[in-house]
């Protein structure tokens, strides 16, 4: 396993949606790292493949697999840090689904599932968390937010808004806890090419929306998983100690025009 730089060394984190993507990724990094960890998904088979990789590397690693929107769930990914390690020093808040689609072609079962996963269960496992970090004296929390958190896009009628939550809860909570010592933090990424990005190519017009998104980030390019959890690394590292409430664009520039 390639060297990390100790920056969370002996930290006790919790990375839900850990499976894929940029949850994997920053799993990845965090153990690098040293950070202890819980890795948590709804999808089990992806997720315990990881853990057990990451152990081989010498890293600790608990899972739980379960489902962010539903409360006991989130609940039990977070009680998980305090039971194996004895405390919660970090969460990574990044279980999301992505359903892209108008508003003509977004439909209340859309809009629910998207708020519930991404909207809610941010809200249960950031609430869970800060729970869990109180009596320990604070910790940090790094929610994914998008660019679709910050700005409008076409397409993006449900999962847009959701991200929104995901801002405006980084916000709010930072300023509720900031003087219990819990920074609350968030990524915008632009376009990530995550497994969850790859099956746009097999979606009726998804791949002209590929093209036309990797042309409208100035660099060119999407963005790497590893290039997004180096900035949640960093926020959730003492580095980011007289940081609380920012949402760093991750984008290639996509924010700036
Ligand atoms: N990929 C991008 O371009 C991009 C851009 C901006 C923000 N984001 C955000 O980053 C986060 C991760 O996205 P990704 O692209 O890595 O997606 P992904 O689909 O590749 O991975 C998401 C992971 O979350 C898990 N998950 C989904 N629903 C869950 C649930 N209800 N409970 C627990 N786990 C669940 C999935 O099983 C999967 O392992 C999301 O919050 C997303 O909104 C992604």
């Amino acid at each position: 396993m390639a060297q990390g730089n100790d920056r969370l060394r002996g930290k006790s984190a919790v990375v839900t949606g850990a499976a894929m993507g940029i949850g994997r990724a920053t799993a990845e990094l965090f153990a690098r790292e040293g950070a202890r960890l819980v890795l948590t998904d709804i999808q089990g088979d992806p997720l315990l493949a990881l853990a057990d990789e990451l152990r081989r590397g010498g890293a600790e690693v608990e899972t739980v697999v379960g489902d962010v929107s539903v409360e006991d769930d989130a609940r039990r990914m977070i009680a998980a840090a305090a039971e194996r390690f004895g405390r919660l020093d970090v969460l990574v808040a990044n279980a999301g689904i992505i359903p892209l689609g108008d508003a003509m072609e977004m439909t209340t079962a859309d809009w629910d599932q998207v708020m519930a996963i991404d909207g809610r269960g941010m809200f249960l496992t950031c609430k869970f968390a800060i729970e869990s970090m109180l009596p320990t004296g604070g910790g940090a929390i790094v929610c994914l937010s998008s660019i679709s958190g910050l700005a409008g896009q076409k397409r993006q009628a449900a999962y847009g808004p959701a991200k929104f939550v995901a801002t405006g809860l980084t916000m709010h909570l930072a300023v509720e806890w900031a003087d219990r010592g819990i920074r609350v933090n968030a990524v915008a990424p632009g376009t990530i090419r995550t497994e969850r990005v790859s099956r746009l190519r097999d979606e009726p017009g998804g791949a002209e929306y590929l093209a036309d998104i990797e042309r409208m980030h100035p660099m060119g390019r999407l963005g790497e998983p590893a290039e997004v959890a180096r900035a949640i690394a960093f926020l959730a590292s003492d580095e980011a100690s007289f940081i609380t409430g920012a949402v760093l664009p991750v984008d290639g520039g996509f924010l700036a025009q």
